[in-house]
């Protein structure tokens, strides 16, 4: 009976998909829950302090072993200090380009709290345990031992490809919704360097894709694989993530396995929501349950009022 009923509605959740293939060309309104919120400007564009800060905190403990807290602390805003950050065991080369990537992250903190103000540091966790629970939700298995971000390069970078993307896909689907020019171009500036250090990773990881992950056993693509997997399955609102190697008719014009740069059939980045956003970086598949690199939520006005939907 109770899989009759998740059966049901299985059948449910695939309709709209159906409905989408066989419309071709226009797809009809996306499902209430992937839609576009409505906000002004200044709380579309500080939701992106969310992930800037996840990514400065991360990029600067891996390079360096210090944090925010040292290196620029009132761009924190008084927010609680992150949890769990370490000095990762990198090779000269990725030790240089992570340094030069966590710089990045606090120019980006500071433009956008010139801009549109700034918000507190969310509380974040990012322990070598809240990426072995994404990692062992991604492989859905339990990892042993548990996968550690900082024990080495290719596991930093691993790492690495969780979180630059989805900062990524969400300057893509804010800029159309942003109304003030100086904030698209801020936006577009911001998706810019996104964007690249997002291909330098997956660059990196590419170059090693078909080398096993020790002691798992699994190769680097198919770790990427996994992880894009699981962030459209906890994002909710279709496929919009691919690994570093696909078949042939998800790569560019369909003519190539490698995907390095991960985009749609005209080759265009795929953008999320706020809310798909948040499913992910939460971990819970639910923007109004936080948990895994943002346990107590979001912060922001748009994290919140997610969070105020809580029962
Ligand atoms: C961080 O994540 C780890 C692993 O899931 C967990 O044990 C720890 O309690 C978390 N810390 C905070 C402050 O959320
Ligand atoms: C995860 O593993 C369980 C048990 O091995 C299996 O039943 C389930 O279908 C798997 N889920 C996914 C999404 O692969
Ligand atoms: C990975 O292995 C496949 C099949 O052996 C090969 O075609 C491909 O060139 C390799 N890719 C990389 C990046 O080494
Ligand atoms: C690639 O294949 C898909 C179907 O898998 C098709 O819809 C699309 O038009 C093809 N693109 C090109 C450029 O041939
Ligand atoms: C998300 O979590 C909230 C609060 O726990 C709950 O009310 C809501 O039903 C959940 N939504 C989904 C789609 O599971």
């Amino acid at each position: 009976m109770a899989n009759r009923t998740c059966f049901s509605a299985f059948l449910l959740l695939l309709l709209p998909l159906e409905f989408i293939a066989v419309m071709g060309v226009t797809p009809p309104l996306p499902l209430p829950e992937c839609r576009p919120i409505v906000a002004v400007d200044r709380d579309l564009v500080q939701f992106a302090f969310n992930l800037e800060f996840l990514e400065a905190e991360f990029f600067l403990f891996g390079a360096l072993g210090i944090g925010l807290d040292d290196l620029a602390p009132s761009l924190a805003l008084g927010g609680p200090p992150p949890v769990g950050g370490r000095k990762a065991n990198l090779d000269p080369i990725i030790r240089r380009i992570i340094e030069e990537f966590a710089y990045q992250e606090i120019g980006h903190l500071r433009a956008i709290t010139e801009s549109v103000g700034g918000v507190p540091r969310p509380q974040l966790n990012i322990s070598a345990g809240a990426f072995a629970a994404f990692f062992n939700r991604a492989m859905n298995t339990t990892l042993s031992p548990p996968f550690n971000p900082y024990a080495n390069s290719l596991n930093y970078l691993l790492a690495s490809y969780v979180i630059p993307y989805v900062g990524l896909v969400g300057y893509v689907g804010t800029i159309p919704n942003l109304v003030g020019r100086t904030n698209r171009e801020l936006a577009a500036s911001l998706r810019g360097v996104e964007s690249g250090q997002d291909a330098v990773i997956r660059t990196l990881l590419y170059l090693r894709a078909n080398e096993t992950v020790m002691p798992y056993g699994v190769t680097v693509a198919g770790f990427t694989d996994r992880i894009s997997e699981i962030r459209n399955r906890l994002g909710r609102c279709g496929m919009k993530d691919e690994g570093l190697i696909v078949p042939k008719q998800f790569g560019a014009e369909n003519r190539t396995t490698s995907n390095i740069l991960s985009a749609d059939a005209d080759s265009l980045s795929y953008s999320r929501t706020q809310a798909e956003i948040l499913r992910i970086v939460y971990g819970t598949g639910n923007e109004s349950r936080p948990g895994g690199f943002l346990p107590n939520g979001g912060s922001g006005r748009t994290a919140m009022r997610f969070l105020a939907t809580r029962n």
